[in-house]
């Protein structure tokens, strides 16, 4: 038996992600829910990465009809971002190209400053530069928002102060444990906000949040809140991920926090090899004769898993990894330089995309109207 918690503010451990459904009460995806999603499915689907949801067909049964729908899911600008951060951005940004959904990307920088050692500052430097790289995702600015809680709190705050009433201390500490001070206390309000504004803005239509799975807290409580009589919105849905591994494998999340090396979003095509050829966990033999001879794992192999869950979009291609790595044709440095080319091929993509110079000019085609701050925040001076 291994031990692990996962909370928002905490993962540890080797995460047996069935039994956190169990704990947390979300339902794992069925195969009929899968093919709801527009075909072929993404490979974070069709690969299990996104395994596990609430209401999921709420938000695929109303895309296949093509009514309103929404995705919400954001980012806490506590650091640079690395691989595991921008996934299930590229995710909302296929669903968006599929089903024309609108996408509200929420900054949490309030959160990080709460939950973190760090000075406003240096989050907004965080901030910054996490902007960018979701400016690189691509989305369509027409239908699309980025939200950051203290540079947009004309809109959140009057909504989250709605909904904060809703949640009763116990609720917090059976949700997260004891909150550290009353600013996390608040937070899950401001998350709630966030995941309801579409809805705000657009009218009751079902949501999606594609998200890590210890981001699941925060969606249960909203949920709890959104079920209330008085608010015209439906409860979010949510489309729970497994984390990216980290690159010393043993199951753990990958993560800025430790000291642990980390794939960031910016490192260049010689440090993503390097990385991964001396810290990705190899399920290689001891030596090459064994490994000619018996063969490797894929499973407990990082740099596989990592072509698996998002770099190798190709299924023959992966099938083909396995196969030889299995068989001891394919060795692990090679499987580790084939891991690298195809990552650092990705974020020359990325990194060209990113946009240098005004991070206001850049983010301005994403930022809410005024028309849409005027909708969602009916204020004491505004009703005249
Ligand atoms: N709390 C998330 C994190 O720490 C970031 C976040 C803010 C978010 N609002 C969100 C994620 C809404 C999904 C949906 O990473």
């Amino acid at each position: 038996m291994h031990d692990f918690t996962v909370t928002p503010y905490s993962v540890e451990g080797a995460v047996d992600y069935d039994r956190l459904l169990d704990q947390f009460g979300a339902d794992a995806l069925t195969d009929e829910q899968l093919s709801d999603f527009p075909q072929p499915p993404h490979p974070l689907l069709r690969r299990g990465v996104f395994y596990a949801g609430r209401d999921v067909e709420r938000f695929t049964s109303a895309a296949n009809r093509d009514e309103t729908v929404s995705v919400v899911t954001g980012r806490g600008p506590s650091g640079p971002m690395h691989l595991g951060h921008v996934l299930p951005f590229y995710f909302a940004k296929w669903l968006q190209a599929e089903t024309g959904a609108y996408v509200y990307v929420p900054l949490s920088d309030d959160e990080k400053y709460f939950a973190k050692d760090l000075d406003f500052e240096e989050i907004h430097e965080h901030t910054r530069e996490n902007l960018r790289d979701l400016v690189a995702v691509g989305f369509d600015p027409e239908r699309t928002r980025f939200v950051v809680d203290t540079a947009d709190s004309d809109v959140i705050y009057p909504l989250a102060a709605e909904f904060a009433k809703d949640i009763t201390p116990a609720t917090v500490e059976a949700t997260y444990g004891d909150p550290p001070n009353v600013g996390l206390g608040f937070y899950p309000a401001v998350q709630a906000t966030h995941l309801l504004l579409p809805q705000l803005l657009y009218g009751r239509h079902p949501t999606l949040v594609p998200i890590a799975v210890d981001q699941d807290p925060h969606i249960r409580v909203c949920r709890d809140i959104a079920g209330k009589q008085r608010y015209d919105v439906e409860k979010p849905g949510a489309l729970l991920s497994k984390f990216l591994p980290r690159l010393g494998g043993g199951g753990g999340k990958m993560s800025s926090s430790g000291d642990e090396p980390t794939i960031y979003l910016m490192d260049d095509r010689e440090t993503v090899h390097e990385k991964v050829s001396k810290y990705a966990f190899s399920g290689g033999r001891a030596d090459i004769d064994e490994h000619r001879e018996k063969g490797g794992d894929p499973d407990a192999d990082v740099a596989y898993q990592l072509l698996f869950s998002f770099f190798e979009e190709d299924d023959e291609t992966v099938e083909r990894l396995a196969r030889e790595y299995r068989a001891g044709e394919l060795l692990s440095g090679e499987m580790k330089q084939y891991a690298a080319g195809r990552i650092a091929d990705f974020l020359e993509m990325h990194q060209s995309r990113r946009p240098e110079g005004s991070i206001r000019d850049a983010v301005e085609p994403y930022r809410l109207t005024d028309a849409e701050r005027a909708r969602l925040r009916p204020d004491v001076f505004g009703a005249e």
